[in-house]
């Protein structure tokens, strides 16, 4: 049986030497113009020391225009480069697989970043006051996320990973109920998911022969139709293009919401599908050494950790000392999270993540 301490091969890139992958997880702590912050810094390498197989960062833009938050990690720009190699190289130390998650927000893009313009959209979306991109707009997409994947290179990371979940800019091409477009990139299945294809041909064609990818879908939610997305993840898994697929589910073994899909975890709605040499993974309360045993039963090749290791940046050890490991129960103190390497920004953006974060006694 494969445990979590197995290591994992992917077909480029050095291997996981464990099945922990730290999640992909905003954190806003890096400067205004997308530079990293030394908090942003430690953030992370803390979890790769704390024995992660595989450390990602937050979702990261591949556009100015393309802002999800603020103090967001940026790889849209040179000027990022001193940042991200500095933060590449400390990963690599850690023997860890070192990847950088790349992300447009699209429409929910909050125009006070983007100095008031309209955010981006396939097309025009009136409740966010998103504009339609243009054909060479789209087209500018891509290369944006080609020169960023190139940009990770350069900077020294492992690979990188294509945000397509969470009803961000590549979700709102996937989404029918969203994408509107009536040229090559909207209405069949084939055009809405042309952009994401292009980007994966364009990663392969510009980065070295061992510069790992990977994809993050989500099946619920934001008009994703989980058929659709069945669909898409067996195509991605079987083209030999991707290394690995994160499946975003938010509650690994909860059953679909769509009735035609209940009645089997929706985690079982992928490990059935055909992976060919592609790894799968998934995230989504997986905060307990049971879960994540369980999760590896259910025949992932890797777990994805979020929350889990925002309370313990050391999980995998945690987990490796003792199989029931056990996260400390909610809310934490924020001097817990301070004790765990999370900076005052990020520690306040766990603030509105309800329950997390106990309230200060008032005197
Ligand atoms: C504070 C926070 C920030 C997140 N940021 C991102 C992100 O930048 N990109 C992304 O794909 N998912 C993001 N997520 C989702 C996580 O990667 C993960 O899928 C989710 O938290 C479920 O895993 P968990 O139950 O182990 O926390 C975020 C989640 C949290 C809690």
């Amino acid at each position: 049986m494969t445990t979590l301490f197995d290591p994992l091969s992917f077909t480029r890139g050095p291997a996981m030497k464990n099945r922990f992958m730290l999640a992909p997880l905003t954190n806003m702590q890096s400067h205004a113009d997308g530079t990293l912050s030394d908090d942003e810094f430690h953030w992370l390498v803390k979890r790769a020391e704390g024995g992660f197989g595989l450390t990602m960062t937050c979702a990261a833009h591949v556009q100015a225009d393309g802002q999800g938050f603020p103090g967001q990690l940026g790889v849209f720009d040179d000027k990022h480069l001193p940042g991200l190699t500095r933060l590449a190289r400390a990963l690599n130390d850690q023997g860890t697989h070192s990847v950088v998650q790349l992300h447009h927000a699209g429409m929910r893009t909050p125009r006070e970043l983007i100095g008031g313009r309209a955010p981006l959209c396939p097309s025009a979306d009136a409740e966010t006051g998103a504009r339609a991109l243009t054909l060479d707009e789209v087209k500018q997409v891509a290369t944006d996320f080609i020169a960023a994947a190139k940009r990770c290179e350069t900077a020294g990371f492992h690979g990188v990973e294509l945000h397509g979940a969470h009803g961000y800019l590549l979700c709102q091409f996937i989404s029918a109920d969203i994408n509107k477009r009536e040229d090559e990139y909207g209405g069949s299945f084939e055009n809405r998911t042309r952009l994401l294809w292009e980007i994966i041909a364009g990663v392969r064609a510009e980065c070295g022969k061992d510069f790992s990818l990977g994809v993050r879908l989500s099946p619920e939610r934001f008009g994703m139709d989980i058929g659709e997305i069945r669909r898409l993840a067996s195509e991605l898994m079987t083209s030999g293009d991707i290394d690995y697929l994160d499946m975003s589910l938010w509650d690994t073994f909860k059953e679909p919401e769509d009735p035609s899909f209940k009645g089997r975890p929706l985690v079982e709605w992928f490990t059935g599908l055909p992976r060919g040499n592609c790894r799968l993974g998934a995230a989504g309360k997986l905060t307990t050494g049971e879960s994540c045993g369980r999760a590896m039963e259910a025949g992932l090749d890797y777990v994805v950790i979020g929350r889990g290791a925002i309370l313990h940046h050391d999980f995998p050890k945690k987990v490796a000392a003792d199989a029931n490991f056990q996260p400390i129960a909610l809310p934490v103190p924020e001097a817990h999270l301070v004790a765990e390497g999370l900076g005052p920004v990020f520690v306040n953006y766990m603030k509105t993540w309800k329950g997390f974060v106990a309230e200060a006694a008032t005197a």
